[in-house]
C-alpha cells in the first residue's frame, strides 16, 4: 500500500503518530496505520469549505436545512455533509439521527455547585444512545466499500446502533458482546434489529481483541470507534451543540469515558470549527470514568502537564485495567482503543480526565432524574464528575458548562429500579464469592404499597408533600 494518498482527494486517512505521518486514501479498508500500527484519523481538507464562503454563510445554510424535509437535511449528521469525508452523491444511511435537545438542569446544577448546567441528551437518538451519529457515517462507508458484514465489540449501545443501521442498509451485522454483562434492553435491541449476536465468555476488551483479528477478513467491516469514519459522524455533535449555543462556545464540555471515541470525536469537531474560524476558542473538554474502569484517568494523573501541554509527548502505551468493575456497564472497559486521540484532545483543550465512585454515579443519576431527564448510569458520570471538578476548583460556579448525556434511561431501567428499591450492589472485586457492596440510594424513591381507595391515595400524597 502506498504511504502517501493522492493530493486530489477531499480527505485522507492519516496516522496520528507524527514520526510516521502516513496518509492513505479513503477507499483503503484499514483501521490502524498499515506502516506503523498507529491510530488513524481522517484529515478533512476543508479548503473547499473555506472557499465556499464566510462562516456566516455556512451557519445559515446548515440552519436552513433543519427546516427541510429532505432526509439528507433532516439528519443531524448529513446536514453538515461538507465537513464529512464523502463524495456526493452520498449513499447515506440514516435513521434521522442527531437533532438532540439541550436542557437546563437546575437541580443538577445546584447539586454540582453551579449557577447553571446544560445537558445535551444524546440518548434522544433513534436507538437511544449517542452511537447513532457515528454509526450513520460508518455504515455509509461500509456501503461505499461494498462490505458484506459489519462487526463490532460492544457493551451494548454500539451493537444496538450497528444492528439498526446495518438493518437499514441491508448489511449483515455481527456483534460480539461480553456474556452476561449487557443490560437486557440493549441486548433486546440487537436481537430485534436482526444482528447475529455472539455472546463471548470474556469482557469487552476480549471482544475488542477478537474484532481486531476479524478486521483482516476482506468481507468484514469493523464499526467500532477505532474506525475513523465512526468518529467523523460523531464529531457532528460538536457542530450541532455550537449551533444550539448560537456559536458561543461553553467554558466546559464534559463527557463519560469508555472506549474514548466520543471524547475523540468532540475534540476533533471543536478543533475543525476553530481552524475554520467558526468559533473563537475550544471549550475545555473533560472526560469522566468510573473508578473501577479508569485506565485513562490513572494515566492522566501521572502525566507531566507541562511536557504534555497541547497534546505533545504522549506516552507510547497505557497500562490497562485487567478486570474492570462498574455497574455502569456501558463504560466497563479496561483497555480503551482510542485513548491516545482522546488524551490529545483533552490536553489541547485544557480539560481533565478524572474518575468517580459507584455511589457518586448512582446519586448523580438520580439527581438528573429529578430534573425530569432520564439517562443511563454511564451518562451520569458527567454530573458526578462536574460536582468533583467544581469542588476541586477546576470549574468555577459561574462558568458555562454542558454535560453530554450519552444514553437513555430505558437502556438500563433495572439499574434505576434497583437504586430506588435499595437493591443496588457491586461485587467488591473479581474474586468469586466476595459479598457485594451495597450502594446507598441517597435520593431513593421507593414505591409505596397503597390501598385501592381515594382516601389512601390522597393521604400518601399528603405524606410526601410534608417530607
Ligand atoms: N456512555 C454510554 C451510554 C456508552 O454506551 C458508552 C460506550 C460511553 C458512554 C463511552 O463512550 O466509548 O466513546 O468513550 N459504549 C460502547 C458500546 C463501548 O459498546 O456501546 P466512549
Amino acid at each position: 500500500m502506498e504511504k502517501t494518498a493522492r493530493a486530489t482527494e477531499k480527505a485522507v486517512q492519516r496516522c496520528i503518530d507524527a514520526s510516521c505521518g502516513g496518509t492513505f486514501g479513503l477507499r483503503e479498508r484499514i483501521y490502524v496505520c498499515p506502516c506503523c500500527g498507529g491510530t488513524l484519523e481522517i484529515d478533512c481538507r476543508l479548503d473547499g469549505l473555506r472557499a465556499g464562503g464566510e462562516a456566516s454563510v455556512w451557519r445559515e445554510r446548515w440552519a436552513s436545512r433543519a427546516a427541510s424535509h429532505d432526509p439528507i437535511d433532516v439528519s443531524g449528521v448529513w446536514r453538515y455533509r461538507e465537513m464529512l469525508p464523502f463524495d456526493e452523491p452520498i449513499p447515506f444511511v440514516t435513521l434521522f439521527e442527531g437533532n438532540t435537545p439541550v436542557y437546563h438542569g437546575p437541580r443538577s446544577a445546584r447539586y454540582c455547585g453551579l449557577d447553571d448546567l446544560r445537558l445535551k441528551h444524546q440518548g434522544c437518538n433513534p436507538t437511544g444512545s449517542f452511537k447513532d451519529t457515528g454509526m450513520s457515517a460508518a455504515v455509509t462507508q461500509g456501503v461505499v466499500l461494498g462490505a458484506k458484514t459489519a462487526v463490532c465489540a460492544s457493551t451494548g449501545n454500539t451493537s444496538a446502533s450497528l444492528a439498526a443501521y446495518a438493518g437499514r442498509a441491508g448489511l449483515q451485522a455481527a456483534v460480539l458482546l461480553p456474556r452476561g454483562q449487557i443490560s437486557a434492553g440493549k441486548l433486546a435491541q440487537s436481537l430485534d434489529y436482526g444482528a447475529l449476536v455472539c455472546e463471548i465468555d470474556g469482557n469487552f476488551d476480549d471482544c475488542m481483541r477478537l474484532i481486531q483479528e476479524l478486521g483482516d477478513d476482506p468481507s468484514i467491516y469493523v464499526a467500532n470507534s477505532i474506525n475513523p469514519f465512526r468518529i467523523e459522524g460523531q464529531k457532528t455533535v460538536a457542530f450541532e451543540m455550537m449551533e444550539q449555543c448560537l456559536w458561543q462556545p461553553p467554558d466546559h464540555v464534559v463527557v463519560p469515558g469508555g472506549n474514548m471515541g466520543n471524547s475523540t470525536a468532540l475534540g476533533k469537531g471543536f478543533q475543525e470549527l476553530l481552524d475554520l474560524g467558526f468559533i473563537s476558542r475550544i471549550p475545555k473538554l473533560s472526560v469522566i470514568q468510573a473508578e473501577g474502569a479508569a485506565p485513562v484517568a490513572r494515566l492522566f494523573a501521572s502525566l507531566d502537564r507541562k511536557q504534555t501541554a497541547g497534546g505533545e509527548n504522549l506516552p507510547a502505551t497505557m497500562a490497562p485495567v485487567e478486570n474492570p468493575r462498574t455497574l455502569a456497564t456501558a463504560i466497563k472497559i479496561g483497555a480503551p482503543v482510542s485513548w491516545k486521540k482522546a488524551l490529545r484532545a483533552v490536553l489541547r483543550s485544557g480539560g481533565e480526565v478524572i474518575s468517580v465512585s459507584e455511589q457518586e454515579i448512582a446519586d448523580a443519576k438520580a439527581m438528573i432524574g429529578r430534573d425530569g431527564i432520564g439517562c443511563e448510569p454511564g451518562s451520569a458520570t458527567t454530573v458526578a464528575g462536574i460536582k468533583k471538578l467544581v469542588a476541586a476548583g477546576k470549574i468555577r460556579s459561574d462558568e458555562n458548562v454542558i454535560a453530554v448525556l450519552t444514553g437513555h434511561m430505558l437502556k438500563d431501567a433495572d439499574y434505576a429500579a434497583n437504586y430506588h428499591r435499595g437493591g443496588l450492589a457491586i461485587d467488591r472485586d473479581a474474586k468469586q464469592g466476595s459479598t457485594p457492596q451495597p450502594i446507598r440510594g441517597a435520593f431513593q424513591n421507593t414505591p409505596e404499597r397503597v390501598a385501592a381507595s381515594k382516601s389512601a391515595i390522597l393521604s400518601a400524597m399528603e405524606r410526601r408533600r410534608s417530607c
